[in-house]
């Protein structure tokens, strides 16, 4: 960055999976590998912010800057994790894949196979991050992602709408695209603006995106 966009500013950012245990061995996940939301975070850090980064279950090395990483395992666990980091940040970048649903609860003991009947496992939802941060009174300015296989343009807006985002950040998923790859591609929804950012490496992308939300940020809270 030529000039430290977030300079001055702490930035909360999420990434990677949530594990939803079933049993001691088993466990509800999902297909994020982190590196979105690390790269944002080390966006975030080469713009000038104090970055904490929560991530859920991620083999990858902190980026290099990184104020304070915190790892978690669940959606509970996440939500907790993010609501005491961002009390204080001025701005929260949710890139984390946080399972909707959790076993409603979890066995002690592994769960053994019975032949000839069918299991069934009862979910029950998981609190949302950004809308319990929307939800204060005073809270970080916030940037969700969505992640969609389908009717990226319209699931995204209502996302932005109901969960009360400042920006929302949009990524086709699903058959090589978006979670786990080197590349990414996004579109940027907020009120009044869209902004498109082509396939390129996350690492680049992030730095675009964290571009947009300085501009942003400064529109809004300046
Ligand atoms: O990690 P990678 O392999 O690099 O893949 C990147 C990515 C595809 C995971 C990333 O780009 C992305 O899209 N992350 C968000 C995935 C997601 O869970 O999207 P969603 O549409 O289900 O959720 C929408 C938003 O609500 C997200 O910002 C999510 O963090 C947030 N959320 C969801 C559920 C919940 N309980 N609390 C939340 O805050």
């Amino acid at each position: 960055f030529g000039d430290r966009v977030l300079a001055g500013l702490k930035v909360v950012v999420s990434a990677g999976p949530t594990y939803e245990d079933i049993d001691p061995v088993r466990f509800i996940g999902n297909r994020s590998s982190g590196k979105m939301g690390f790269a944002v975070a080390e966006a975030a850090v080469q713009a000038g912010a104090q970055v904490t980064l929560i991530a859920g279950p991620v083999s990858l090395a902190t980026p290099p800057g990184i104020a304070m990483r915190a790892d978690v395992r669940s959606a509970a666990q996440m939500h907790a994790a993010v609501m005491e980091a961002a009390a204080d940040a001025d701005i929260y970048i949710g890139a984390a894949a946080v399972g909707d649903y959790r076993p409603n609860a979890r066995a002690d003991n592994k769960l053994k196979k019975q032949s000839g009947s069918e299991l069934t496992l009862q979910l029950i939802e998981n609190p949302d991050i950004l809308a319990s941060l929307s939800a204060q009174q005073t809270h970080p300015f916030l940037v969700g992602f969505a992640a969609e296989t389908q009717n990226v343009e319209s699931y995204a807006r209502d996302k932005l709408q109901r969960k009360g985002l400042d920006v929302i950040a949009a990524n086709q998923v699903g058959d090589g695209l978006g979670f786990e790859t080197a590349d990414n591609a996004l579109t940027l929804y907020w009120a009044g603006g869209v902004a498109e950012l082509p396939r390129a490496d996350k690492t680049a992308l992030a730095r675009q995106l964290i571009e947009h939300v300085a501009a942003r940020y400064k529109a809004v809270r300046g």
